[in-house]
């Protein structure tokens, strides 16, 4: 595993902060505060292509000099942007070119932020020029401790559909497929008269007046995440020729944003950093951000990563921006914390007066300096240095579930078995009753290492290589356990149905055969014999060599199996053939014990261990522990109390 570069040492606290938008002397005043409030990182220069490079080739750093030095004379550490992630508009009024198109053909126009073509030789060719002065100016300035590569890449711009896209894509599909018979037969092009003569006749997947070729649009997302893959390469060549500090970007591992294959990105990165924003759109926000945390772990390889951006408070982009209550921003940067965050920053610094994000929370907030949210942050800071030994320490984890981009683009093709059923709230589902149990999951690639688990979840695993679901099968052959759960291995990497009966791929692990699915309409229910209820699928399935645990009572597929177990090799794997609450599987299975609204979860390494409890809920929380409080700086007598709403973090010795 490779050696991860954490810019500061101990569980540091940061910020993303935009001097460009204050003047010099709120700079001074927001360094003060800043050193007042323990700020230990301060990610610029973010958004400074305009104000650096005003016009093309006219070049003004004493700004960002000045901002530099006021940081690094109050002994904060830069995460220094390279200042490329929105062009000015200097740059798209020369080359329009450069604008991102959308997949009706239309322009996206300049006025909100990330407005280029991810294949823009243009872009690229201006970006780098600023990467390499940006590089030189500050490569080895003694406050640099992260580099910045653009921001949040893709978070708007990931899908482009113009000329250039256009060509970018076949020479991408060129490199994988290499003869057009090979693309013809992976994108199935025989169906509906879609066969190509010569790579000039491909478009991207541009919005047609029918259902458009599956293939070629999940093709068109890994194309996509390789291009931005690509930018961020190109930015960290230039920064690494002028400068020895780590270099990342901020990943956006959260619910709304699904264009880049972070598994990909991940081996590029010096440290893994994220930006996690509650959504109150979803059911259960905090049970999403434990999911993101742990799928953060996994693309770090379990070596500690970085939360680079949360908000302190609301946010501005939801229809309903909710506030968060006194502790929930400290219960929820521990959350991150206990699931391995070594960092916890935040966007941003000071809440901005103008402009799109004038009402997104911030460290401080408009009011100053006496409001709950800066005493909170205060209280945070606090927080953050007492329990500083944790760094470094890495998060104890007995079971996996596998997580796959491949998979989240595929099974929410344009036209599927049911609308209802989409990919993240499948896989929302099952890490959420595994939470529920106590239980704290890695959320790892398929094709990962298995053999350390007790248990591995695989929901809605649509896509899957051969290799990939060969890998699952040796790991329960050799006495290892699987829940599958309905929707899994039915395509391979081109799409393609693995033919002969659902669940294709995993059809021998788990002893059954699906002949054909059976989804229910949004608010119908099945009663299940074990006295569980289905709801959004069935299928006409039936065992080979499994046994049943459960069957449907009554619905589309009365008789039929709906969860079944299967003794493969040394292991056993189950099946579930539709959606439901998964907590009592998983508990007869791993014996654990329901925790409720409380986060338990402990980090060890290098010989001492450190139990988190977050207690979520209203109602009080014991759980066994020995040792000390690092928060309260108490002892702990073999059993602990957290009351609602509370953190410990407990250095465990041995009783
Ligand atoms: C993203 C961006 C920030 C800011 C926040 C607002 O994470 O990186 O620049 O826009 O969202 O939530
Ligand atoms: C988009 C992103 C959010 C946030 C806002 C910023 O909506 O998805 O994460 O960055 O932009 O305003």
């Amino acid at each position: 595993m490779k050696h991860v570069r954490m810019p500061v040492p101990g569980v540091s606290l940061g910020c993303d902060y935009n001097p460009e938008q204050w003047s010099p002397d709120v700079w001074r005043e927001d360094v003060a505060l800043m050193r007042q409030a323990g700020v230990d990182l301060v990610a610029v220069n973010i958004f400074g292509w305009s104000n650096l490079e005003p016009s093309p080739g006219e070049y003004r750093f004493d700004d960002l000099d000045e901002v530099v030095e006021l940081l690094h004379a109050g002994g904060i550490k830069l995460n220094l942007g390279t200042g490329t992630s929105s062009p000015p508009p200097w740059l798209t009024t020369l080359h329009p070119e450069v604008l991102p198109v959308a997949a009706d053909g239309t322009t996206r126009f300049p006025g909100g932020r990330q407005a280029w073509c991810p294949s823009s030789p243009v872009f690229r060719e201006r970006a780098l020029d600023l990467v390499g002065r940006v590089a030189r100016r500050y490569g080895d300035h003694p406050a640099l401790a992260l580099w910045h590569v653009s921001n949040e890449l893709g978070c708007h711009n990931a899908l482009c559909y113009c000329e250039t896209s256009a060509e970018a894509f076949r020479n991408w599909l060129r490199g994988r497929y290499r003869k057009i018979e090979t693309l013809n037969a992976a994108w199935g092009t025989s169906f509906w008269s879609q066969r190509y003569g010569d790579w000039s006749e491909i478009q991207p997947p541009r919005l047609a007046l029918s259902l458009r070729n599956p293939a070629q649009i999940v093709d068109f997302h890994r194309f996509s995440s390789d291009e931005l893959l690509g930018h961020y390469r190109a930015e960290a060549a230039v920064l690494r020729e002028h400068s020895e500090a780590p270099v990342t970007t901020n990943f956006m591992v959260t619910a709304h944003i699904r264009n880049l294959d972070y598994w990909s990105w991940a081996p590029e990165m010096d440290v893994i950093a994220n930006d996690h924003y509650l959504d109150h759109r979803l059911g259960d926000p905090v049970a999403e951000l434990s999911f993101a945390a742990d799928l953060t772990r996994g693309l770090a390889g379990g070596r500690p990563w970085m939360l680079m951006e949360q908000a302190a408070g609301a946010v501005n982009w939801q229809p309903h921006n909710l506030t968060k209550a006194p502790g929930e921003m400290i219960r929820n940067s521990l959350t991150h914390v206990a699931r391995g965050a070594d960092s916890v920053c935040f966007f941003q610094w000071r809440a901005s007066a103008q402009g799109a994000e004038k009402f997104h929370s911030a460290l401080l907030p408009h009011a100053g300096t006496d409001t709950l949210a800066w005493r909170e942050v205060l209280r945070l800071s606090g927080i953050l240095d007492r329990i500083g030994e944790v760094a470094g320490t890495e998060v104890e984890a007995d079971t996996a579930l596998l997580f796959s981009w491949d998979s989240w683009w595929s099974a929410e093709g344009e036209a599927r078995p049911s609308q209802a059923v989409t990919y993240l709230d499948q896989v929302h589902a099952a890490h959420r009753a595994l939470r529920e149990l106590g239980a704290t999951t890695d959320v790892i690639a398929p094709g990962a290492d298995l053999s350390r688990y007790r248990l591995v979840v695989v929901p809605c695993l649509y896509m899957v290589s051969d290799t990939d679901a060969q890998a699952i099968a040796d790991y329960v052959a050799g006495g290892g356990r699987v829940v599958v759960t309905f929707f899994s291995g039915i395509v391979d990497e081109r799409d393609r149905i693995r033919l002969g009966g659902y669940p294709g791929a995993f059809r021998d692990l788990l002893g059954v055969v699906a002949e054909e699915f059976a989804p229910l309409l949004p608010g119908m229910s099945v009663s299940l014999s074990n006295g569980g209820t289905g709801t959004l699928w069935t299928e006409r399935l039936r065992v080979t060599t499994a046994t049943v645990e459960a069957e449907y009572l009554d619905g589309p597929m009365p008789g039929i199996p709906a969860i079944t177990r299967n003794q493969y090799g040394d292991g056993l794997a189950w099946y579930v053939a539709t959606k439901t609450d998964l907590s009592d599987l998983l508990r007869t299975i791993t014996g654990a014990r329901q925790t409720g609204q409380a986060e338990i979860v402990r980090r060890t390494g290098d010989g001492r261990g450190y139990l988190f409890v977050i207690n979520h809920g209203t109602d009080p929380v014991e759980c066994p522990a020995t040792g000390h409080d690092l928060i309260t700086g108490q002892a702990v007598d073999g059993l602990l109390r957290v009351e609602g709403g509370g953190v410990a973090v407990v250095r465990e010795e041995a009783p």
